[in-house]
């Protein structure tokens, strides 16, 4: 595994185009170099825990295990181009036209030629500028390992992982005869593997245009905060394609911000004590109540901000509005209807809170608040008593 940045490099370099390719785009036949693909792998799961989608969530839900040595093991084949991870062991190009007229001829051709529309594994050297080009191992492959991790990771096609290492020796060193790369005597093993320079080796080049993916390949990425401005410009609970109730309060055990350790003692306490626990008013918080609030919260943080330093986003700034008129936050563009109902003399009492955070629209037509509501008396409560934990 200590290889890994290795292998990153690797398929950084092995996803630039080939030179003679990248200045005359737009051809046919662009088939991807095996195993590189999985470049776009590494990078979705790069993006996934920047999003904190990833061994957090697997906690959460309980799903998964973690690998056993033996799957690592398993998976753990890769050779990269400087020979590292290579087994020990040797094979002539004698043995491995054998080997290849017995497991590989059927579809690769005695010669690696290829038959019908089956890959040929050789020819094609000088033909990648041209508008068809021929891409095999000899006209157009880099190293010498992707042919040997490839053969031995995944061919024979449907049996896969069957040869030996000194079979797979010995067919790289027909596939490389084949191409006329080394003569009729060369013996292929971990001791002679760098000794092989494949003609493209040099064709490949580092794409480092800031438009490409050159920029992801850091070895220490960015996982926080890494955008100046973030531009939202839908929000999951308006579309309303995020469950509420059961699943939200599940996904919400652990708030963000809350105190280390207060969040789950919190949760038992709360589904003991029944909901009916009358509402602590302004001198005396409840501070399970408003511990419970914070995570209702998470709610309506997509558009608002309470606490030293809040702003007003999507909507105003909370800080103080337990109490307050309507319409408080210092130069934010209120609706018309959110303007009137402040010109009416409308104050954000607990009654006037709870019945607006019920239903948002219903209770005030023409509100800019795109929010559904609050449909559990509990959680109103909560959050009133959580919004009040800032107007003191
Ligand atoms: C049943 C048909 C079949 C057999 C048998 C077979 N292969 Fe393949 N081989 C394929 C197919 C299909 C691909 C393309 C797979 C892909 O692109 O995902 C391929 C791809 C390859 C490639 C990569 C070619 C390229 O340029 O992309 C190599 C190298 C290769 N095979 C070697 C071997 C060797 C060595 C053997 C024998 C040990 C073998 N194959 C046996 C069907 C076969
Ligand atoms: C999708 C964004 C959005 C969400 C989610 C949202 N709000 Fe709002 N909220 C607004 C906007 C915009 C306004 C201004 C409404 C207007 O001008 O009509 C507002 C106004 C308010 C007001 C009145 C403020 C004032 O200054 O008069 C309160 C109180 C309020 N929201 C509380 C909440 C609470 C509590 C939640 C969560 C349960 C929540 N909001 C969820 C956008 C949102």
């Amino acid at each position: 595994m200590s290889r890994f940045p290795n292998r990153l490099n690797n398929r950084a370099e092995g996803s630039a185009r080939p030179r003679a390719e990248s200045e005359a785009p737009a051809q046919g036949g662009g088939r991807a170099l095996p195993g590189l693909s999985a470049g776009r792998n590494i990078l979705l799961a790069v993006s996934l825990t920047a999003l904190g989608a990833g061994p957090v969530a697997a906690e959460k839900f309980g799903l998964g295990r973690p690998a056993l040595p033996e799957e690592i093991a398993a998976w753990d084949l890769d050779v990269a181009s400087d020979g590292t991870g290579l087994p020990a062991g040797s094979g002539d190009v004698f043995t491995g036209e054998e080997v290849f007229a017995e497991k590989c001829a059927v579809c690769h051709g005695d010669f690696a030629e290829g038959v019908g529309n089956w890959p040929k594994l050789a020819g094609g050297q000088g033909t990648l500028d041209h508008e068809d080009p021929l891409k095999t191992v000899g006209s157009y492959w880099p190293y010498l390992s992707t042919t040997w991790d490839y053969v031995n990771r995944s061919m024979p096609f449907g049996n896969a992982q069957s040869l030996t290492p000194d079979e797979v020796y010995a067919i790289v060193a027909y596939i490389l005869y084949s191409n006329d790369l080394v003569d009729d005597e060369f013996v292929l093993s971990d001791e002679t593997f760098l000794e092989v320079e494949l003609p493209n080796a040099d064709g490949f080049i580092l794409d480092d245009r800031q438009e490409a993916e050159k920029h992801f390949w850091n070895p220490e990425p960015c996982m926080e905060n890494c955008k100046d401005s973030v531009e939202i410009t839908m929000r999951a609970m308006v579309l309303d394609v995020t469950p509420e109730e059961e699943g939200a309060e599940a996904a919400a055990e652990t708030p963000a911000g809350a105190p280390a350790g207060d969040a789950a003692p919190v949760q038992d306490a709360a589904a003991e004590q029944p909901a009916e626990e009358p509402v602590q008013t302004a001198a005396v918080l409840d501070p399970e109540l408003v511990a419970q609030g914070e995570k209702t919260f998470k709610k309506c943080k997509a558009c608002h901000q309470v606490g030293d330093g809040a702003k007003s986003k999507t909507g105003p700034v909370l800080n103080g509005i337990v109490g307050a008129p309507a319409g408080h936050a210092e130069g934010f563009r209120y609706s018309k209807a959110m303007a009137a109902a402040a010109e009416d003399g409308l104050v954000w009492t607990e009654a006037e809170l709870a019945a607006f955070l019920a239903k948002p629209k219903s209770y005030m037509k023409g509100t800019k608040m795109s929010f559904a509501g609050l449909k559990k008396d509990s959680d109103i409560e909560a959050v009133i008593a959580y919004l009040q934990s800032y107007s003191q």
